[in-house]
């Protein structure tokens, strides 16, 4: 029997359960029960005397007093995902896999703010003073009139932020908040949803703008942000892949912009420095193109950005031939392999197959669909793509190639950097300098790539 007034959380979705189970029946997830007592900050639900004698009050849509200035943080890769600056008074929740660099970037961030004359304070549960300290002077930051502080305690850090006027401040992270009024330990779901809802209410009460930090584990045994999302205005990720120096900074949800800008970032000995223009980043410019190797002309967000996919088709040693994919979705390769095989004659039924997306970028554009194409039948032919030849354009199971939006900013991009054909959907309209191979059949583009010949 549960006892009275304990409840059973999974740690990775959230879902509460009135009794413990191997197995979490919302998500599936194993061991990701844990108890925890409930229990309600007192008040918290019933309003004040002097806000039930008000009652509800109505507004209009018409808005009659311009919103707060944003806060141009001077980090412009972020202030762009961000949607044009931070808003004042919003929650923003910045996830990432440990080690990506979200400190490194929020040091940044409230730095460059205070230099701008923002009041900035950065309170880090994870690391002492002394290390933030030594990591700004590392970064050239060490002037920037941050306010930092060394606190795990909610209570502490929302008595101390109510003390002082903030304009922007960082939380790093989430995980680490413990508040007295939850018996649950640090990182628990209850523990964190209560120290993200404390803090957004205290970012809409006061107006400043807090930055919470959020750990993601595979294992789930943190407590994943998930569970906060709602709580918060904007949700942005930090990707990187392992190995690479390249940082993607991605917005997730934004109540305040779109959300499918990205920012990009290189990570260097003295912290991250900002890439304005990526397109150039993920190519691979040295030597001649190899068979198997084709540049997709992407968009990401407002920007186009050239990418190299690279593909190797190999005779299979197994009974069962492998497919990996880097960069790229895997249901996506599955679809292009079997379309390739039905309607160009291509087989991959004995033959491994490995498709790699340059640079650890991650493209999830449909758009990329030609480019995953060509590189994959360059390689399995053994024909190099032409070095000056860029790829766009959708594939549908039938076997055709549909135009993708913003052709013309894709060629231009392209022109930009050299590069002097397409291979396309059919009818496209070439750019200045730019020359168009359309196809309108996946297996007229195939037919081309085989026979090596270009116009
Ligand atoms: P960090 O910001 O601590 O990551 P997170 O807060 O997401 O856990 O950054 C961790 C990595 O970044 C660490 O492995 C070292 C590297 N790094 C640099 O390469 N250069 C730098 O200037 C800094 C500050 C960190
Ligand atoms: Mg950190």
């Amino acid at each position: 029997m549960a006892r009275d007034g304990a409840v059973y959380i999974c740690q990775s979705c959230g879902s509460a359960h009135a009794k413990w189970a191997g197995q979490c029946s919302a998500c599936g997830a194993w061991n990701s029960l844990v108890e925890e007592l409930q229990s309600r900050p007192p008040g918290a639900l019933a309003p004040s005397k002097a806000a039930r004698a008000r009652g509800l009050a109505f507004e209009t849509l018409e808005q009659l007093t311009p919103p707060p200035p944003r806060i141009i943080t001077g980090v412009g890769e972020f202030d762009r995902v961000c949607g044009g600056g931070v808003v004042p008074g919003s929650a923003i929740l910045l996830g990432g896999d440990p080690g990506v660099g979200k400190s490194t970037l929020l040091l940044q961030v409230a730095a460059q703010a205070a230099r701008r004359g923002a009041r900035c304070a950065y309170i880090s549960g994870e690391e002492a003073v002394e290390q933030i300290r030594a990591r700004a002077h590392r970064m050239g930051l060490a002037d920037a009139p941050v306010r930092l502080a060394a606190e795990t305690s909610l209570r502490q850090i929302v008595d101390g932020l109510k003390k002082d006027a903030f304009d922007l401040v960082v939380i790093d992270s989430i995980q680490t908040l413990w508040s007295d009024a939850h018996e649950a330990g640090p990182g628990s779901v209850t523990q964190v949803r209560a120290a993200a809802g404390e803090l957004a209410r205290l970012a809409k009460s006061r107006s400043v703008a807090v930055i919470l930090v959020g750990h993601v584990t595979k294992e789930g045994t943190i407590a994943g942000p998930r569970v906060i999302e709602h709580m918060v205005d904007a949700v942005l990720s930090f990707e990187g892949e392992r190995g690479y120096p390249f940082r993607v900074l991605r917005g997730a949800k934004n109540r305040f912009g779109a959300t499918d800008e990205i920012g990009v970032f290189e990570m260097a000995d003295a912290g991250l420095s900002e890439v304005a223009n990526p397109s150039a980043l993920f190519l691979n410019t040295a030597g001649e193109r190899a068979a198997g190797a084709a540049v997709f002309a992407g968009i990401e967000g407002s920007r186009p950005v050239l990418v190299e996919f690279q593909a190797l088709v190999a005779p299979s040693a197994y009974g069962t031939p492998r497919r990996a994919v880097v960069g790229w979705d895997s249901g996506r390769l599955a679809m292009v392999l079997a379309v390739l095989e039905a309607r160009c004659g291509l087989g991959f039924g004995d033959r491994d197959v490995y498709l790699n997306v340059a640079g650890g970028l991650r493209i999830s554009e449909p758009a990329a669909d030609l480019a995953a194409a060509a590189a994959l039948a360059s390689s399995a032919l053994d024909q190099a793509l032409p070095q000056d030849c860029v790829v766009f354009g959708e594939i549908s199971l039938s076997g055709d190639i549909r135009p993708v939006s913003r052709m013309d900013a894709r060629m231009k991009e392209a022109a930009k950097l050299g590069f002097r054909q397409v291979l396309g959907p059919a009818g496209v309209e070439a750019a200045a300098q730019m020359r168009v191979t359309g196809a309108a059949r996946l297996a007229d583009a195939i037919g081309r790539i085989g026979d090596g010949a270009w116009t």
